[in-house]
């Protein structure tokens, strides 16, 4: 028997419920804060994450899946959604468009060659958006609120974690400042943290190492060295929160593991799925486009971790619905095949192929959660008649074929 690779699974039955849920759920409410469908490939050319997302990241540097194809170009399965976005965005020449916004929402496989463990698969699936041309920060708390939406639709708990990263006017100051209180402390920091010192000093403060936290507790903090723009945007975002009851944290150390953030930056996460409790992620990314050889257009979205939202989600009882049509007697069973045609313009129809005993049918339309039961017997068969039993309401009747 042949496997699924290590980290990648199917999803069948009932759970292909539970995404199918999520992702309609996911599209609803999106459609209602004025996004629609974007789709773009899965393999890219390598260089657009290493230009997005960035060579240092983890996602570029050890996570990616990448091979050089048939022609002999480097390419890459995508570990994320919004480079490739962004690359439509510019492809599309919507960066001239200066005036008007752009709002995408999309689902689908993302790839990363981590090691694998609950909550942590190589092939996951995201559903996101992404909003480009409003540099308001009421845009950025509209998509907070629009995830709130969402989780809540899905009846899911959750606790927000906020930060902001600053922009090109005061991270780099930030940034020498916190080389430099890392550089006093580095013999006591764990070897990632001394090598990210050098290639992105940022990602220290999100170090995992018990350690390396306690150290860092005294490190400076980007909230208290903003410039007025941002400090000034991140003192909105907080009000429009307070103001609206929405609950979060401030969490200086949230960095996010991708390097193209700007402002503000997010985390929902639920503690009741493990130590990977992340289920959705987003942050403005104001100088993304302009990076990916675009018109400067600021933008923001968010992510979703399907999978892990599928840990939590009840799902609604699903109502019986429609016909499930069988025959007693072989010789019904063409013109049952016509009925069943016919009935499908507006029902849900199953029609069982074989000859069966009413109980039998009974069972059938039980398994596919018919609400009526209909069954051609011998006498209805010579009567051009048809036995309809009501599962819900448990009333059976019989009405010719003609009204059927
Ligand atoms: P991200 O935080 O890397 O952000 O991923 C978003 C969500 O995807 C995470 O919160 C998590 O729920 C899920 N996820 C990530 N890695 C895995 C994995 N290995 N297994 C299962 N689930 C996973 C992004 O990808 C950004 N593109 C989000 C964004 C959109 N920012 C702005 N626009």
């Amino acid at each position: 028997m042949i496997n699924p690779l290590r980290g990648m699974k199917d999803l069948t039955f009932e759970e292909s419920a539970r995404f199918v849920h999520i992702i309609t759920t996911a599209i609803g409410i999106s459609k209602k804060y004025g996004y629609s469908y974007i789709e773009t490939p899965i393999l890219e050319e390598t260089g657009l994450f290493k230009r997005s997302v960035g060579e240092s990241s983890d996602i570029v540097g050890k996570e990616m899946y990448q091979f050089e194809d048939k022609g002999g170009n480097d390419v890459c399965m995508r570990p994320e959604g919004t480079a490739g976005i962004v690359r439509a965005f510019v492809q599309a020449k919507l960066d001239r468009r200066q005036n008007e916004k752009f709002k995408f929402y999309y689902y689908g496989p993302m790839f990363r060659y981590e090691r694998p463990q609950k909550g942590r698969l190589r092939e996951f699936h995201q559903f996101g958006c992404e909003s480009f041309g409003e540099g308001s920060v009421y845009e950025d708390f509209t998509i907070i609120q629009m995830i709130g939406d969402i989780f809540r639709a899905l009846g899911i708990g959750y606790y927000l974690q906020i930060n902001s990263l600053g922009c090109p006017e005061c991270m780099p100051l930030y940034r020498e400042n916190l080389v430099n209180f890392l550089n006093d402390c580095k013999d006591e920091l764990c070897e990632d943290c001394n090598r990210r010192i050098v290639t992105n000093p940022i990602r220290v403060l999100d170090c995992k190492n018990e350690k390396c936290q306690n150290i860092l507790t005294e490190s400076p903090k980007l909230i208290k060295s903003l410039c007025s723009s941002c400090d000034s945007d991140f003192e909105k975002l907080i009000k429009l929160l307070n103001s609206e009851n929405i609950s979060y944290e401030i969490d200086t150390n949230l960095v996010r593991g991708l390097d193209y953030y700007s402002k503000t930056a997010f985390e929902f996460v639920s503690n009741e799925i493990g130590s990977q409790s992340a289920i959705a992620g987003g942050g403005r990314y104001d100088k993304l486009v302009e990076f990916l050889d675009g018109k400067p257009t600021p933008a923001v979205g968010f992510a979703l971790g399907i999978q892990r939202i599928m840990e939590l989600v009840q799902m609604p009882e699903i109502e019986r619905e429609g016909y499930y049509i069988g025959a007693m007697e072989e010789s019904a069973i063409d013109t049952l095949f016509h009925l069943a045609s016919k009935k499908r313009t507006t029902d849900k129809v199953t029609l069982e192929y074989s000859a069966k005993k009413l109980k039998a049918h009974l069972k059938g339309a039980d398994r596919v959660n018919a609400r009526y039961c209909a069954v051609v017997g011998e006498d209805e068969f010579r009567d051009g008649t048809i036995w309809i039993k009501d599962l819900i309401k448990k009333e059976e009747f019989t009405i010719s074929q003609k009204e059927f």
